[in-house]
């Protein structure tokens, strides 16, 4: 897959505003693609010839249908749409965790990945072509952190709600995956170097990581999207999987 390639190509990524988002708006954009952005704080790239730029909160139904439409009417069919929006807090043990904080935290995380996975299962199907879906997971999926109760419950959400809109959509041209992407420098990092060990035992391994190195970088993470949507040769074989770390990835 060659840079440039993909002119005429277009992007969804929700949480644009900064973080992974962000990243992954600028390199689409850097290899020529039309952007549709959203998140609750502007995002990165104001609207211009080849963005479509919203504030707008993911649980948002109506907003996001909005947005579709204008992407729809300027753009034509979306290629690759990114959930990518989402947050960790509250960081503290399932006991400690408030209904509300609970009942907020999963309507973004797994309520605003539904939505933005059913907005896109019909914009393709209106206008009949397939189309690559991402659901950014984590590797809370699989992995029990004490103190992420919510987080933890909804990536798993996240991972089966994107197995079966794989199954559900085979044969209508929609391909499906939810990829943990590694571990980036963010401001979700800093949240959680900012938690104490009474609330997250494990912050520790989170303050050697940044010691150490060893992230992904967003634009990493962004190639790796672009290969699983757009390289046939780097189709992966599962729904859910995590990314290789970028320090193992390179030559
Ligand atoms: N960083 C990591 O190490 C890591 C590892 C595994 C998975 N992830 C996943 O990667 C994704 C991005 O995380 P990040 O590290 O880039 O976090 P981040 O720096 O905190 O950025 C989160 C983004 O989501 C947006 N967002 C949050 N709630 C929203 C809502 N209700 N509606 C619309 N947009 C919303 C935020 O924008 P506004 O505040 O402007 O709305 C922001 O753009 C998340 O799904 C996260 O779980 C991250």
């Amino acid at each position: 897959m060659t840079v440039g390639s993909l002119e005429g190509k277009t992007a969804f990524v929700s949480g644009a505003s900064r973080g992974l988002g962000a990243g992954l708006a600028s390199r689409f954009a850097e290899v020529g693609m039309r952007l549709v952005l959203c998140s609750r704080t502007p995002p990165v790239f104001d609207s211009g010839e080849n963005v479509l730029a919203r504030t707008l909160d993911v649980r948002d139904e109506d907003a996001l249908e909005v947005l579709v439409g204008e992407a729809e009417k300027r753009f034509g069919a979306i290629d690759l749409w990114v959930n990518n929006a989402g947050v960790l807090d509250p960081i503290r043990p399932i006991r400690d965790v408030a209904l509300d904080e609970f009942r907020e935290h999963i309507d973004i995380n797994l309520v605003g990945v539904f939505l933005g996975t059913r907005t896109y299962v019909r914009h393709l199907r209106r206008l009949g072509h397939g189309g690559v879906l991402i659901n950014v997971s984590s590797g809370a999926a699989w992995h029990p952190y004490a103190g992420w109760g919510p987080y933890c419950a909804g990536k798993a959400g996240v991972e089966r709600l994107t197995e079966v809109v794989a199954v559900e959509e085979a044969e209508s041209g929609l391909r499906a995956h939810s990829v943990a992407p590694g571990v980036i420098d963010t401001a979700m990092q800093e949240r959680i170097r900012a938690s104490s060990p009474e609330d997250f035992p494990e912050v520790e391994r989170f303050h050697e990581l940044k010691r150490e190195g060893g992230f992904n970088s967003p634009r990493f993470v962004a190639d790796e999207f672009l290969a699983i949507a757009f390289d046939p040769e780097r189709r992966p074989e599962t729904v859910a999987f995590r990314l290789a770390s970028e320090a193992d990835s390179s030559p």
